[in-house]
């Protein structure tokens, strides 16, 4: 299945399947390529790891709007590709080549919240960051983590950012 069609695992360095384990023992991650997702990322890791549960890491992009961050504007058809990466990249950088469980990583299309709240219909665990890479600052959450606190299928994990200046 294409990327842009999810949710379907993208390839790399920290690929696995989430589906080793119960669908009520997954735990997925909103990772939109920000600190605060990272962050998000980096507990998830700790709690798939004490718990064995499988790991999914989610990024979401709309085409119109792209929520992910991107270097540049992309043709139509280069989003999801794209975004793939970018997800890697994030991935990555949060917990680097060898993190101590497999990361799924899923790239799903269309808006942020309610993509995540589909994502979440198959987990146990729902995790993201207070805030993302949104630009108003002093809020202590983003438009994305409020949705989802208020609209979450599973139990919810907002992971705290220090607040930006
Ligand atoms: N496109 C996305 N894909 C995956 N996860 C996302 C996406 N956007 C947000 N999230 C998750 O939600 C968390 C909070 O992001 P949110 O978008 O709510 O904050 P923000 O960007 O600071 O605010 P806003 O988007 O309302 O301006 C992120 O740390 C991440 O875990
Ligand atoms: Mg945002």
């Amino acid at each position: 299945m294409p990327a842009s069609e999810g949710p379907a695992s993208e390839g790399s360095a920290s690929e696995g399947s989430a589906s080793e384990g119960s669908a009520s023992d997954l735990i997925v991650v909103g990772v939109d390529g920000s600190d605060p997702s990272k962050e998000a990322l980096r507990w998830a890791v700790r709690q798939a790891h004490a718990t064995q549960a499988p790991l999914r890491a989610v990024m979401c992009w709309h085409e119109l709007n792209p929520d992910a961050w991107l270097p540049h504007v992309p043709e139509r058809s280069d989003y999801a590709t794209l975004i793939a990466e970018e997800l890697r990249h994030a991935v990555k950088g949060a917990v680097g080549d060898n993190p101590p469980v497999a990361i799924e990583q899923v790239v799903m299309k269309g808006q942020s919240a309610p993509t995540l709240l589909q994502a979440a219909k198959e987990a146990g665990l729902l995790v993201v960051g207070s805030r993302g890479r949104g630009g108003f600052t002093g809020l202590l959450l983003g438009s994305v983590s409020a949705y989802l606190a208020s609209h979450t299928p599973c139990p919810l994990v907002i992971v705290p950012h220090k607040a930006r200046s």
